[in-house]
């Protein structure tokens, strides 16, 4: 056989195994999908897509954003993530294959009692419903293919945006506890007039103060048994 006709076979096969028979789009690296993001392995070529999202403007939010790293700095940093043992990352996609959101696991606990939850979305497209869909279904392989038992998380105080997806998605308060903020201009500044009271000072350092969140996979499974969905549920605000 030519070398050409070896290239059209291998082009068809590959074609039969990303397009399925509608057209959508199959992929063995997809986790779990839902109604307009999908959730795969985090991978190399997501830390480059990830750098090119636009700065979050906000200075509350932009520690969950990338520092600005160069091509040996993204490979050391992903070797670095993928080799940790107790943790894990996965990418969000919209379903045109824009990286919409990263989703990690820390503190992983080898019998897979429990992991502690961290979500960004892009900050262009925050409060479209992008997180609670990715979320949503992300807890689904979590509980279900993973099998853990509990999902944890620690969120601020000031961020009610966060706070609702985590409560929409049914997790509960557990506890709260204050932890490290860098930026000391939170006394003065009129920016943070109305959320002052979730910051203190405690010698030369500056706290805020978190809500510790735990969701059950008894409490996941039986909402998932009632039917229930999320992302169905907006207010808009
Ligand atoms: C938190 C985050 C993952 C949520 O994803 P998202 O796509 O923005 O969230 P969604 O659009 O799915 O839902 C946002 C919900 O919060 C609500 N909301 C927005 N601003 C709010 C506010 N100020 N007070 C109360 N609710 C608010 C929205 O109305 C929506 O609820 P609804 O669907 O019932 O109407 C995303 O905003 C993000 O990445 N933020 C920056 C990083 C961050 O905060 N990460 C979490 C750290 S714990």
């Amino acid at each position: 056989m030519g070398i050409l006709s070896t290239l059209n076979l291998w082009r068809k096969k590959r074609s039969s195994i990303i397009l399925g028979q509608r057209g959508m789009v199959l992929d063995n690296r997809v986790l779990a999908r839902g109604h307009k993001t999908l959730v795969h392995q985090f991978m190399r070529e997501d830390v480059d897509k990830w750098m090119a999202w636009p700065m979050h403007q906000d200075p509350l939010y932009a520690s969950s954003y990338p520092r600005t790293m160069n091509r040996f700095e993204r490979d050391d940093w992903f070797q670095d993530r993928s080799s940790r043992n107790d943790y894990m990352m996965f990418a969000a996609e919209d379903f045109q294959g824009n990286l919409i959101g990263l989703i990690t696991l820390r503190n992983i606990e080898r019998n897979r009692t429990h992991a502690v939850l961290g979500i960004t979305i892009r900050p262009e497209i925050l409060g479209s419903g992008f997180g609670t869909d990715c979320l949503w279904i992300f807890l689904y392989y979590y509980f279900e293919t993973l099998h853990f038992d509990a999902l944890i998380l620690d969120v601020a105080a000031y961020n009610y945006r966060a706070q609702r997806v985590y409560e929409k998605c049914g997790f509960v308060r557990t506890g709260e506890h204050w932890g490290h903020y860098d930026d000391y201009s939170v006394f003065y500044n009129d920016y943070y007039k109305n959320i002052r009271n979730y910051f203190r000072q405690r010698g030369a350092w500056i706290e805020t103060l978190y809500y510790d969140m735990i969701l059950r996979r008894y409490d996941y499974l039986h909402l998932r048994k009632q039917g229930y969905d999320p992302t169905q549920i907006r207010t808009q605000k």
